[in-house]
């Protein structure tokens, strides 16, 4: 579905027009539509639903917005964590503690603890050392930590180098030639009920073959494991599946996607655990701006929004690409850069781009930015984070005010030591 579509000439976000939202709330807004959001969370879980005991917990380091996660918790969504942060904002949202994972290489203790405190239903150990240290704070507590072992496939998952994580160099998951031997000591931890095995290759992935290398290759661990006595009872399979930014991506259908999933773990007797982010909220935001000037550039002309790096780091990160459109194209378009207001060289959306003809003062969107938009936002320059809109039919609320920045550090939890 496509909820940012043209009516009259005028890009609006479901029924309600963008510039109402630019009047009441100021701009740079991010802007998520509801029925999108229900939209892609149904149309995953329900691809996947036929699969054995299948779960889902969306990633919530896309878009940690209370009011996205309790909507995709209305949608039957646990979480998938990364931080003491992230498990505050998904009970927040009231998701429930069995229905969270919690992932992530550098789990200090005290996350660790806390996590063990709210009773989660799964712990993805990324080193042997951690599971250790979380038997020792289960056992404490007289309690057996649920947990499965993170392996490193060793597969490329395709996608940018920054953010492809199943090669034997990246620094998540143990290593896969090794997997087993660690898996039988950490068995026999009496703090830890261990029942199971999860990886992630990537994020942005447009083909499954690479996910499906990695799937062949945990199916044989899952054979080895079983052959040593372990009860396999889960696999997590991850998250990574790629949404298109370019009109002219391509990415494989949820329909081809389950299809392999079902096909290669039809023998593995296990529930599967699936932890989607970008695909789930990625289409549903997009990023209004105004411009400020449009000034004379060496070879291009520079359009300056008044969003930056701050609001949307990929471009700068990643050199993503964001469509840009304006609010109220008059039909025109013109060769630019786009600009942020950072002073930051690499605060760029676009160079030399073919856009909608824009001037001072016009409102213009980046689009697909509902995942790792807002959740990478920064208050670098002194600039406040930028307020959140949803969208839901014909009304608007928002969903989180836009901070300034002594608001922003105020808030800031005291740091964690291990
Ligand atoms: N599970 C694990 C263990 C992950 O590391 C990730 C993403 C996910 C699930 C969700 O993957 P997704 O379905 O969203 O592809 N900031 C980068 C993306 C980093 C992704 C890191 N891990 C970007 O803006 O492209």
């Amino acid at each position: 579905m496509n909820a940012f579509d043209y009516r009259d000439g005028v890009l609006h976000a479901e029924d309600v027009a963008l510039p109402a939202i630019a009047d009441a709330v100021g701009t740079p807004v991010h802007v998520y539509s509801a029925s999108a959001l229900r939209h892609a969370a149904r149309a995953f879980s329900s691809a996947m639903g036929g699969l054995s005991s299948a779960r889902f917990a969306f990633a919530v380091k896309a878009n940690p917005n209370t009011a996205v996660l309790r909507l995709l918790a209305d949608c039957g969504y646990g979480a998938d964590i990364v931080s003491g942060g992230e498990l505050r904002r998904a009970r927040e949202a009231g998701m429930a503690p069995a229905d969270i994972v919690f992932s992530g290489v550098g789990k200090t203790d005290r996350e660790m603890a806390d996590a063990l405190d709210a009773g989660i239903g799964q712990f993805n150990l990324e080193l042997e050392e951690e599971g250790r240290v979380l038997a020792q704070l289960a056992s404490l507590r007289g309690r057996r930590a649920p947990a499965v072992l993170r392996v490193n496939p060793d597969v490329d998952g395709g996608s940018h180098a920054k953010i492809t994580t199943g090669r034997r160099e990246s620094k998540f998951g143990v290593d896969i030639t090794s997997a087993a031997d660690l898996y039988d000591r950490l068995a026999r931890c009496d703090g830890l009920e261990l029942h199971g095995v999860a990886l992630h290759i990537g994020s942005q992935i447009s083909d499954l073959a690479p996910l499906e290398a990695a799937y062949r290759r945990i199916g044989t661990l899952i054979v080895e494991l079983r052959a040593r006595g372990h009860h396999i009872t889960r696999v997590d399979l991850g998250g990574g599946l790629g949404i298109p930014y370019r009109p002219e991506d391509r990415m494989p259908s949820l329909a081809d996607y389950a299809a392999m999933v079902a096909g290669l773990t039809r023998g593995w007797d296990v529930g599967l655990t699936f932890e989607p982010g970008r695909i789930i909220t990625g289409l549903a935001g997009i990023l209004l701006t105004r411009v400020t000037w449009v000034k004379p550039g060496a070879i291009h002309p520079l359009v300056i929004v008044d969003a930056a790096m701050t609001d949307l780091a990929r471009p700068a990160l990643y050199n993503a690409y964001h469509r840009f459109a304006a609010v109220t194209p008059d039909g025109t378009t013109m060769t630019a850069t786009l600009a942020g207001p950072v002073c930051e060289t690499g605060d760029l959306f676009g160079v030399g781009r073919s856009i909608d003809r824009v001037g001072r003062g016009d409102l213009a969107v980046f689009h697909a930015t509902g995942a790792y938009g807002s959740a990478m936002a920064s208050i670098y320059n002194c600039r406040p984070l930028s307020p959140q809109v949803m969208v839901d039919g014909g009304a608007f609320t928002i969903v989180r005010d836009r901070l300034s920045p002594p608001e922003v550090l105020s808030a800031t939890p005291a740091a964690t030591a291990p």
